[in-house]
């Protein structure tokens, strides 16, 4: 039996390559973790290549895989080789066969693992500290899983002008000098107290950017990994932040927060609307079913930018679909205006709300949140090139036109702007919805219906 101590996922990828070109069945090769006392563990060489053409392996094999290599599971190294041998020699549509039970296997490991990353992003509480160097951010969290270093870039991004540190008791990330860099995990139990965190943090850091430490593999040959646990610099690994749900989480406070680092520069509708629907940009993603981008023809004359999605628009993943929609429909309807040849959008792309029981009631946007959001509205104008853009109330109008932008004063003006082309604000439906006099209602409404007649004058010019 062959005996192979997987460092990492590269290491996996390499030696299991070489497997498949000696033609290892997997009943003859055990792949084991380190964390799986190495020490006792000895290495067996692999034999030669037997088979010289190189196997070819589904993308979506290896994306599948990188994931189950973040699992916990022992026994993941040996799964992922027993179904790369089969893909490569005559499986090559396994992943297909969602029933099958490695593949059942995996899929659990990718979910689970995924859950985690997204537990990290939402949960990881930072405090602030402070040492010599200055100002820092440090944060300690469990985690079941490996997957700091999937989750990590998203602080990077997210806090790039701080410097922090993650730490769990299986890895540890370090962002400093616009640098990501990762160390070896920090046992809680190996905590000291809170009060001592600058001193043992000062003393930490320097030592965890000794290059031989960043190295689990060099630890390894250097010292096994019984005496990891004892050596002087664990002694004061920092591993404090107390998880209390009550700690103001000072980064996620102070930070101004953008999409801007997800729009990726394109000028295709598809590529951007693929990419929002994975936008961070803010906080508003981690409540919203889904990214609700903007719809209608790539090469529209008109776009209309409404608040942000609905309730309803939030659950089917389309722009005005609710009842705000069903009243905009009708008065473009009224002023000869085809929707289909419309652009519609948002100045935010997820929901905003409360719940209050059983509902969820539509909450107003900040202005950091418009702001943070704007990135994609300007994406989406810049993709489309219209003639006109309309702005269904204050928060599209601030959006476009800055905190400023009066809309009861200026609505259905057509003014010049920029990078819009021509723009124009007017009320948003949903304000007339709420309006408790009929006769009020029905003078705004006859008022929309307008403003929006301005959008037919492009259309057919
Ligand atoms: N209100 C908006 O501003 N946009 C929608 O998509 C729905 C309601």
């Amino acid at each position: 039996m062959i005996e192979i101590v997987v460092e990492d996922f590269k290491h996996w990828r390499v030696t299991a390559r070489q497997a498949l070109l000696a033609a290892v069945p997997p009943f003859g090769i055990r792949f084991r973790d380190p964390r799986d006392q190495p020490y006792l563990l000895a290495e067996t060489e692999l034999p030669p290549a037997a088979v010289k053409s190189k196997p070819r392996v589904p993308a979506a094999f290896l994306d599948l895989a990188r994931s189950v290599a973040m699992h916990h599971d022992p026994q993941r190294w040996d799964l992922l080789y027993r179904s790369l041998f089969r893909i490569a020699n005559g499986e090559h549509h396994l992943l297909d066969v969602e029933v099958d039970d490695d593949v059942r296997e995996m899929r659990r490991m990718e979910k689970a693992v995924k859950h985690e990353i997204h537990r990290v992003h939402a949960f990881v509480r930072f405090r602030r500290t402070e040492d010599l160097g200055g100002e820092r951010f440090v944060a300690w969290f469990q985690t079941e899983h490996d997957v700091l270093e999937a989750a990590a870039p998203f602080f990077a991004r997210r806090f790039a002008a701080m410097r922090w540190a993650i730490l769990t008791s299986i890895r540890s990330a370090y962002w400093d000098d616009n640098q990501l860099r990762f160390g070896p995990g920090v046992l809680r139990s190996e905590a000291p107290s809170e009060d001592t965190l600058e001193d043992l943090w000062r003393d930490y850091y320097a030592s965890i950017f000794n290059p031989a430490r960043l190295s689990v593999r060099t630890m390894r040959t250097e010292m096994p990994a019984r005496y990891w646990a004892t050596m002087p610099e664990t002694d004061i690994l920092p591993a404090l932040i107390q998880e209390a749900e009550s700690r103001v989480d000072v980064m996620q406070q102070n930070q101004p927060t953008s999409a801007a680092p997800f729009v990726p520069q394109s000028k295709s509708l598809t590529v951007l609307a693929k990419a929002a629907s994975r936008c961070e940009g803010c906080n508003l993603f981690r409540h919203a079913t889904q990214t609700v981008f903007g719809e209608g023809p790539p090469d529209a004359r008109v776009i209309l930018v409404g608040e942000q999605p609905g309730d309803q628009e939030d659950l089917q993943g389309h722009p005005f679909v609710g009842p705000a929609g069903q009243l905009l429909d009708r008065a473009l309807t009224d002023a000869e205006v085809d929707r289909r040849l419309i652009y519609v959008t948002n100045a935010l792309k997820h929901f905003k709300f409360e719940p209050r029981g059983k509902r969820r009631i539509h909450s107003k946007p900040t202005g950091l949140e418009i702001n943070a959001c704007h990135p994609w509205l300007e994406a989406e104008i810049a993709a489309v090139r219209p003639e006109l853009v309309v702005c269904l109330g204050a928060t599209a109008a601030q959006s476009l036109l800055g905190r400023a932008f009066r809309v009861t004063k200026e609505r259905g003006l057509v003014l010049p702007h920029p990078v819009a082309g021509k723009v124009m604000a007017t009320i948003h439906p949903s304000a007339i919805l709420r309006m408790p006099e009929q006769e009020r209602r029905e003078a705004e409404y006859a008022a929309f219906v307008d403003d929006l007649r301005n959008i037919r004058s492009v259309l057919v010019a």
